[in-house]
């Protein structure tokens, strides 16, 4: 796991390009390209891209996977569903990561982790095969100490902790929720980093709500869309993300001067 000179753990950003597709689909052309969008966002600062491949194909195509594994030059994670077709789909085209993601075809996004604990035995051989695969496994989750231990079981290589709850709470300003959303985070961080799973995060984060995450230690990795795209209609894409990568820096910097 990489370091930064101050010792800590670097911190890593995934941009997300999910809704430069919806905004293209919206008129079924090609333009805006998701593709031309990952580039800007590296320029920006991006260290990867992370796109969700939807059964129903709402967004992301199957050619722009192809497209975005052929042509970028900074590694791709692929969020997927647990199910035959996208498991196929990953070993075609062996992406750097997996993020399995619970999925119905209802929601408007991914509305909360995975269940790690009742699927668990459903989960486990598409872990292996992905692994056996050279793939990097991240299973979506709540912040939630018995869904990580149940993770470990599954043989993840990385947890992704779902911060929709703690965005929300942060948007509402709720204080009191807010801080207890981020100690929550902060156990299952500790606890997945004791069980060396490696810690991502995710959902909902904004420049008011990117600090606190950033400033928790196992942290290595955030993975951003929503936010970002819809900043990037007033200033650019790659200003939105450098203006992230900064506040992602700042807050880690921070956590360095008091470590
Ligand atoms: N991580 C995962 C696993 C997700 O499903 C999403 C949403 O696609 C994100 C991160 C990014 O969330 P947002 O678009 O709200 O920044």
């Amino acid at each position: 796991m990489s370091k930064s000179r101050s010792g800590l753990r670097a911190l890593r950003l995934g941009v997300n390009i999910d809704h430069v597709a919806t905004l293209r689909n919206a008129r079924g052309g090609i333009h805006p390209d998701p593709l031309r969008a990952a580039h800007l966002s590296i320029e920006g600062g991006a260290d990867g891209i992370t796109a969700h491949l939807r059964e129903d194909r709402r967004h992301i195509s199957d050619t722009d996977i192809t497209r975005l594994k052929t042509e970028l030059t900074r590694p791709l994670n692929l969020e997927m569903a647990a199910t035959e077709e996208m498991l196929g789909i990953a070993l075609r085209h062996v992406p750097n990561a997996c993020c399995l993601v619970p999925e119905r075809r209802e929601e408007r996004t991914t509305e909360g982790g995975l269940d790690v604990i009742g699927s668990l035995k459903t989960l486990k051989p598409y872990v292996a095969q992905l692994k056996d695969a050279g793939i990097r496994v991240s299973l979506f989750i709540e912040p939630d100490l018995k869904t990580i231990e149940a993770s470990a079981k599954a043989g993840a290589d990385i947890v992704e902790l779902h911060t929709g709850k703690y965005c929300h709470l942060a948007l509402d300003n709720d204080a009191v929720g807010v801080a207890r959303e981020i100690e929550r985070h902060r156990k299952a961080a500790a606890a997945a980093h004791g069980h060396g799973i490696e810690v991502h995060a995710g959902h909902g984060l904004t420049y008011n709500t990117v600090g606190p995450i950033a400033r928790i230690p196992e942290v290595v990795e955030l993975n951003i869309g929503h936010f970002l795209i819809g900043e990037a209609i007033f200033g650019g894409l790659s200003s939105a993300v450098r203006r992230m990568r900064q506040l992602m820096d700042d807050a880690r910097a921070e956590l360095g001067a008091h470590a």
